[in-house]
This record gives structure tokens, C-alpha cells and sequence, in this order.
């Protein structure tokens, strides 16, 4: 039997407060096997760090059941070996960036120079290591999410939870986290990732899942949801960059839609291309290349939320 870092069955949670009921996760499985990046995409109230947390245990859940590497996540070993960074953590404001990380690594059970040498690595990957010795009041969001990160990597953890790990990071610093985050999962480690920024989610995941008020629309390899969402009405979508083109579009091409570049045609099967390019050619129109419309993952996250919105998914809360 696989033994999955992640895996959920029926997990759900509901808040009970003063102000009602708020349904913030449906019944929800989902697996993630070691060595994989899953992105959790959603927008703000979709549920995402609510997922993270009841797996963890530490929001309690209304049903359901979540295993951490095949441990039941009620028992306190199933996080063993788990490293988490919460959603916009607040370090103590006296520790310095070495400090968080030696005081993290501790409560886990780190001592003497094993501690310091695990600190002083981790602090090196995240690009911490000029910056370590000063107090956290002088650190900018993103360098105290870096120190977020080295303490979520202490320990050797094989699942790792990063709640929008690279909120607040530059454009280079985010560059560097994704290549800290394919170099664990080369290494077998897991990684589970909630973030707005789809991007960054589709240059690095493996898996993404799209969640919508509590519930998840869409899960799975992001080449498998981009290529779904490529397709429009069952018709795959093709880009032609051409030549100038005549006022009368050749044969096949009747149904075509102009652009600067050539023409976009929507086609039933691959099959047509050579017959669409053997009617150019005809024409005397050169063809410059032939592309195959692909969304990105963005287009494709608009997408299956426009229909999660459409279809009234979580209508009632
Ligand atoms: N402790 C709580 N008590 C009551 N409601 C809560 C609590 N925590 C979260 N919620 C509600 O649960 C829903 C899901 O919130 P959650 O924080 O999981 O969303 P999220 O997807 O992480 O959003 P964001 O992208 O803004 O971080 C929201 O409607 C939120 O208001
Ligand atoms: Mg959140």
C-alpha cells in the first residue's frame, strides 16, 4: 500500500462562532504522494489555510479524517516530521532570524551542534546567512518570510506545508524559493503549498487543486487542468501565425477569426492540420508556425472559477 505524506478522507470543518455557521471546508480527499508539489489555489475566504490547519489538527475536525505520512493526524507523531509555516507569522520581535530558527529547532527536539549546524543550512538555502545575526524589527516581509521558511525546513521534515510562502518576497527572492522547493522535492521531501499566485503555483507544482467556498472544483497534474481548459466546446483551439492574408479567407479557414498574427480556428481533432496547412500553402500564404492554444494556468484557474460561480457552487453558507 502507498504510504501518502498527505492524505485526507471527508475532511470537513465548519465554524461555529457567535455570528452563525460558516461552512469553510466541505468533505474533502485528497492525497499527496512523497516527493510531489501540490499548490492549493483559491481566493481570499476559500478555505485553503482552513484545510491546512484541520489537517494538522490544529482546527479541529467537523468530520472526516485526515494521515500524515500513515499516521492518524489526531496523534501527535503524525507531525513529527512535518515543517509548516503558518499564513503571515509573527516571530518574536527580540529574536533574530538565527534565534527563531534555534528556538523552533529546539521546541523539536534539536539540540547542541546538531541544532547549529541544522540552522546554519537551513539559513544558508533561504539566502539568510548575512542577515541571521540581526533582530527580526529590522527584517522586511520578505526576509522574515525566508526565516519562516529555514524553520518550516529544520529537522529534515518529509511533508512540508507552506501557507503563501513567498507572500511579500521580491521577484528574485521568489525565484530562489521555488528553486528551494524542486530541490526538497528532488530530495523525496513533500510539499504542500497554498498561494494566490498563480504563476509561481504553475512554474513549481505538480498538482494543483482549485478551491472555491469550501469546495474543490478542480484537482489535479496542472498540465491535465491547462489542457482540459484549452479545450472549447470539445474543439481544440489552434493559432496559425501567417503572412499577409487575402480579404477572402482559403478553404477551411470559413469559420476562422482574424488576428495580427494569422488566424485562430477551433478544429475537432489534430487530424485537420495537414488539410489547413495544404489550403495556405495553396493560397500562397506562408506559415510562419502552427501552435496548439494552451491556457495558462491562470486562464484556466478564471475559468473553472467562472463555472464553480455559474453553476452556484456553496450557494448557502
Ligand atoms: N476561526 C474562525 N472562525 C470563524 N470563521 C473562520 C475562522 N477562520 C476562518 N474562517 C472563515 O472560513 C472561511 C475560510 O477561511 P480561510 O482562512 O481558510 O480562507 P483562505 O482560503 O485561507 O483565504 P486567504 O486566501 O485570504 O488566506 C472564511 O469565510 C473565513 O472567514
Ligand atoms: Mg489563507
Amino acid at each position: 500500500m502507498t504510504e501518502y505524506a498527505l492524505e485526507t478522507e471527508g475532511l470537513s470543518k465548519v465554524y461555529r462562532s457567535l455570528r452563525g455557521r460558516v461552512r469553510a471546508l466541505e468533505p474533502l480527499d485528497l492525497k499527496v504522494e512523497p516527493g510531489h508539489v501540490f499548490g492549493l489555489l483559491g481566493s481570499n475566504g476559500a478555505g485553503k489555510s482552513t484545510f491546512v490547519k484541520t489537517v494538522l489538527n490544529i482546527c479541529k475536525p467537523t468530520s472526516g479524517r485526515a494521515r500524515i505520512l500513515g499516521i492518524d493526524s489526531r496523534n501527535p507523531a503524525a507531525r513529527q516530521h512535518v515543517g509548516y509555516l503558518p499564513e503571515g507569522t509573527q516571530f518574536p520581535r527580540y529574536l533574530t532570524g538565527r534565534g527563531v530558527c534555534e528556538y523552533f529547532g529546539k521546541l523539536m527536539g534539536l539540540s547542541g551542534k546538531a541544532l547549529k549546524e541544522d540552522v546554519d543550512r537551513k539559513l544558508k538555502i533561504v539566502g539568510m546567512t548575512d542577515w541571521c545575526d540581526k533582530k527580526i524589527t529590522k527584517y522586511s516581509k520578505g526576509m522574515k518570510q525566508r526565516v519562516g521558511l529555514a524553520q518550516a525546513m529544520l529537522g529534515e521534515p518529509r511533508l512540508i506545508i507552506l501557507d503563501e510562502p513567498t507572500d511579500g518576497v521580491d521577484p528574485q527572492g521568489r525565484h530562489e524559493i521555488r528553486d528551494v522547493i524542486a530541490g526538497l522535492a528532488k530530495e523525496g521531501v513533500a510539499l504542500f503549498i497554498n498561494s494566490h499566485l498563480l504563476a509561481e503555483v504553475e512554474a513549481v507544482c505538480d498538482s494543483v487543486g482549485i478551491m472555491y467556498r469550501g469546495r474543490m472544483l478542480r484537482s489535479g497534474p496542472v498540465k491535465d487542468i491547462t489542457e482540459e481548459m484549452s479545450i472549447r466546446d470539445g474543439r481544440m483551439q489552434l493559432r496559425f501565425r501567417t503572412g499577409e492574408l487575402p480579404d477572402t479567407l482559403p478553404r477551411g479557414f470559413e469559420n476562422a477569426t482574424r488576428r495580427d498574427y494569422g488566424l485562430d480556428i477551433d478544429v475537432e481533432s489534430r487530424d485537420e492540420i495537414p488539410g489547413l496547412i495544404d489550403s495556405l500553402r495553396d493560397a500562397g500564404i506562408p506559415i510562419y508556425e502552427v501552435e496548439h492554444f494552451h491556457a495558462s494556468l491562470e486562464e484556466a484557474f478564471l475559468r473553472v472559477m467562472d463555472d464553480g460561480q455559474h453553476a452556484g457552487v456553496g450557494g448557502q453558507q
